[in-house]
């Protein structure tokens, strides 16, 4: 099994505990982000959804969840949201149809940022805007989730913020990064 398959089925396997167990997503820095898009904000993509937790903390949006783990995916539907199952690399959405995308917690266990970003770049319109709530693995916290995640058995990549808004500008997206510490954010403006 590749890395990523086992992955979607750990998160398939994970649905149910999964809310109960992770601390709230932090709403203010995600709207803190998609502010920075250029002009309304009204379609969104909630990218390795999960839940829809993003998509929730944010709200003001219409917003569709994208997932590769159908458990999540029933998870989001049952919470009101679009929920639609697709790939990161080859998103079920028309191409500059996006205001923002969300990626929370979820780049990391994706195997190819790259291609995720530059679908990414795909999908927003100019002016649209992508927002990533990632972990930085050179802080303490981050060592610690590296080894627990690869413990559980996860194939995750953890980068730093310079080093996802370094991938970002790469993709053609002008990259800022709007806080540091073990969970960051940075955004991308197409
Ligand atoms: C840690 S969860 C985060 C879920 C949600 N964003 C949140 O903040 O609660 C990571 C999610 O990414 C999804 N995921 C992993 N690889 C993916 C891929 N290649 N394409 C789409 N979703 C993916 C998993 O199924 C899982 O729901």
């Amino acid at each position: 099994m590749t890395e990523s398959a086992a992955d979607r089925l750990l998160f398939d396997r994970l649905a149910g505990p999964y809310e109960r167990l992770m601390p709230p997503t932090d709403g203010a820095r995600l709207r803190a982000g998609i502010d920075l898009a250029e002009g309304p904000v009204r379609r969104g993509v909630d990218l390795g959804g999960g839940p829809g937790r993003g998509a929730r903390a944010v709200g003001e949006v219409d917003w569709t969840v994208v997932d590769v783990a159908d458990g999540m995916l029933r998870r989001a539907r049952r919470r009101g949201l679009t929920a639609v199952a697709g790939d990161a690399t080859r998103l079920p959405v028309r191409e500059g149809t996006a205001d923002a995308v969300l990626v929370v917690d979820a780049l990391h266990h994706m195997p190819d940022h790259e291609a995720v970003l530059c679908e990414v770049a795909r999908v927003l319109r100019p002016g649209g805007v992508v927002v990533l709530r990632e972990f930085d693995p050179r802080t303490v916290r981050g060592r610690a989730l590296v080894a627990a995640e690869a413990a559980v058995g996860f194939g995750s990549t953890f980068r730093t913020p310079d080093s996802l808004a370094g991938a970002l500008e790469r993709a053609g997206l002008s990259a800022r990064v709007l806080d540091r510490g073990f969970g960051y954010t940075v955004a991308g403006v197409v």
